[in-house]
């Protein structure tokens, strides 16, 4: 994909591709190996009302509403599946879907551990049977300044924690994406430190917005956003949203993230959606949502502040993005 133009509209080229990691693309495609072939998940999910026309994935995607609650669009399927942001896979969003298709995604377990009572391994499976994933329509809105109003399948993230048994002493979580450069060739290039690693402070882990999704539009996942399982909460930048997750931590200490290590002044530990604090190179005060041709404006915490503002009272925002 080239700078300028795409189907989607005007792209600018700090969508395209981080500065750093531009210039080691070639690097990148020099190392993508072959990739293990595999079966990709086919765990059920219950579909409502059909909408959306489609083929292949999108054949027969189903959202329970064609808006989120504050009236913008769903982002149609096409384009949720086809402008990915999967670096393991590939640094260009338009080829992340092809480049993951043989991503082996079944069987898989999540461990969970650390500073908790009851540490276990749990088969994704049995968690998408035992929690019921329940659809829930949220913006997504990336550092790089497009969006996409999507409908996940999901559970909250705190009933899986609650099983575990956080110890006092824990005041984070800490996820991790699957290691396995065979599979994911991105992992083969030293561009980031691999695996990649996400946290959040405890309180929002809990958080009822906060869900670990196991499929969007009524399926399952599909590998190049996430397969089977990855983190969703709308009120933070994109990157926070960990994908293809197999180990969660409870911690004392702040995680390091992935995107802290390779640019820290760039990428916050918070991460909140806020169109008052710039990014060094790009204002953040509004935003292309893909899919349409208009900008919107962004919205403090990503229009969710009625809800989760509580969360960072007294804290300055600006100081801690
Ligand atoms: N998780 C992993 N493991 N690897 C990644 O490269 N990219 C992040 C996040 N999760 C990423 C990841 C970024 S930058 C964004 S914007 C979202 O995933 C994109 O999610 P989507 O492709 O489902 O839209």
């Amino acid at each position: 994909m080239g700078e300028g133009e795409n189907l989607m509209g005007k792209i600018h080229s700090h969508e395209i591709t981080p500065e750093h990691i531009y210039f080691s693309r070639r690097k990148f495609i020099a190392g993508m190996g072959a990739l293990v072939a595999g079966t990709i998940l086919s765990s059920a999910c219950r579909p409502q009302k059909i909408t959306p026309e489609g083929t292949g994935f999108c054949a027969g995607a189903a959202a329970s509403a064609s808006t989120d609650e504050l009236g913008a669009k769903l982002t149609p399927c096409n384009d949720v599946i086809n402008y990915n942001n999967f670096y393991e896979f590939s640094f260009d969003k338009e080829d992340v879907g092809d480049a993951a298709k043989n991503f082996k995604t079944s069987p898989w377990t999540v461990t969970v551990g650390g500073m908790v009572n009851k540490p276990r391994t749990f088969d994704i499976d049995e968690l998408v049977r035992r929690f019921s994933p329940e659809e829930r329509i949220y913006r997504m809105r990336c550092v790089e300044a497009w969006s996409m109003v999507i409908p996940w399948l999901g559970f909250p993230l705190g009933k899986l924690l609650k099983e575990v048994e956080p110890q006092s002493r824990a005041k984070y979580v800490r996820f991790e994406t699957l290691y396995n450069p065979e599979q994911m060739p991105g992992q083969k290039i030293d561009l980031l430190a691999w695996p990649y690693v996400e946290g959040l402070r405890l309180d929002e882990a809990m958080y009822n917005l906060t869900i670990l999704s196991t499929g969007l539009y009524g399926k399952p996942l599909p590998a190049q956003n996430g397969a089977p399982v990855r983190l969703v909460l709308p009120w933070k930048y994109g990157f926070k949203n960990i994908k293809s997750i197999v180990k969660i931590d409870l911690v004392e200490e702040m995680p390091v993230s992935t995107w802290a290590v390779a640019q820290p002044q760039e990428y916050g530990f918070y991460a909140n959606v806020n169109p008052e604090v710039d990014h060094p190179r790009w204002s953040q005060a509004s935003e292309r949502r893909i899919g349409e041709l208009a900008r919107a404006k962004t919205l403090m915490l990503n229009g969710y502040g009625n809800e989760v503002a509580q969360l960072y009272t007294g804290m300055d925002l600006t100081k801690f993005y």
